[in-house]
């Protein structure tokens, strides 16, 4: 009698689209099943998958996202959920947002669905406001929605889902190095000099034209980060490494996924990926830092 929702790993960013643009894979990703109990608030009664998550409804995303619809709709009775984890904590993959996303997901589901997908992008962000003090959509959003989802504003909140225009796979490699995005904001300057902002928002905007127009040189030509990524690409190691060896291998581009520490490329074929995915593991290889890698359709 449980109700099982999944919501998929997200890349946000996409190098020029900071905290406005993300798009999800189709794997790994994170279940909440949720079901309905006799005694008000929410109980947590099991976390699998990983370990050193909270129980506490009030510690741990999933939590949050579940009491604050409960509280909103005025609800008497309670929920029982379970987190069950495909997605490492702290990776960059959109981990806390998956199980936000799912929460979100579920638990409408689970009321009757009174809450419009929009909303339930909402109730989502309060979950990534309690994991990294900023309550970002670039993740949630397309967790929830799939492909690529664009946030043209804030406030008002205005998502614009983009779909999957044009076929795309991408390769992630992990370094195992847990790396918190509250950490990875902290260390942002505040300020952006004009020159690398407009070359930023030549680049977004060429993104997003090159996916609706399935153009994939003009895709190639507008994955470019000047400013946020040589930030945090300290924190990454090898990163710049492994991200010239994706190029070399003939990637479209390559960037930070999210904050952090995994790193994306975006290939026009499979085989483009699995190659950049072979390149890039080569970096690392005699390296000694460990990573996981994969391949997965956007
Ligand atoms: N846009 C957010 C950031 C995503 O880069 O901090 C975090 O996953």
């Amino acid at each position: 009698e449980f109700i099982k929702a999944y919501a998929p790993a997200t890349v946000a960013n996409v190098c020029c689209g900071f905290d406005v643009l993300g798009f999800a894979m189709e794997h790994p990703g994170d279940e909440v099943w949720a079901r309905k109990k006799e005694t008000p608030g929410v109980t947590i009664s099991a976390v699998t998958g990983v370990t050193g998550l909270s129980l506490d409804p009030t510690e741990n995303v999933i939590g949050v996202v579940a009491q604050k619809m409960l509280s909103d709709l005025k609800i008497g009775h309670g929920v029982e959920l379970q987190l069950h984890k495909g997605l490492p904590v702290g990776s960059g993959l959109g981990s806390s947002a998956a199980s936000s996303a799912a929460a979100a997901y579920a638990m409408n589901e689970l009321l009757g669905k009174p809450f419009t997908t929009q909303e339930l992008v909402v109730y989502a962000m309060e979950g990534e406001r309690k994991a990294s003090g900023s309550a970002h959509a670039d993740n949630v959003a397309p967790s929830l929605l799939g492909g690529f989802v664009l946030v043209r504003s804030y406030d008002p909140l205005d998502i614009v889902p983009l779909g999957v225009p044009v076929e795309l796979y991408c390769t992630v490699v992990h370094p195992q190095v847990e790396l918190k995005t509250s950490l990875a904001r902290s260390i942002l300057k505040k300020d952006i000099p004009l020159q690398k902002g407009i070359r930023q928002w030549g680049n977004l905007a060429g993104l997003i034209t090159g996916l609706l127009k399935g153009d994939y040189s003009l895709i190639g030509r507008s994955l470019h980060d000047e400013i946020f990524e040589p930030e945090r690409s300290v924190l990454i190691p090898l990163f710049n490494q492994a991200k010239a060896a994706a190029i070399s291998a003939g990637a479209l581009g390559c960037g930070i996924s999210g904050s952090g520490p995994s790193i994306f490329a975006l290939s026009a074929t499979e085989e483009q990926a699995m190659a950049v995915q072979h390149a890039m593991e080569q970096v690392y290889g005699s390296s000694g830092i460990e990573v996981k890698s994969y391949v997965t359709q956007v």
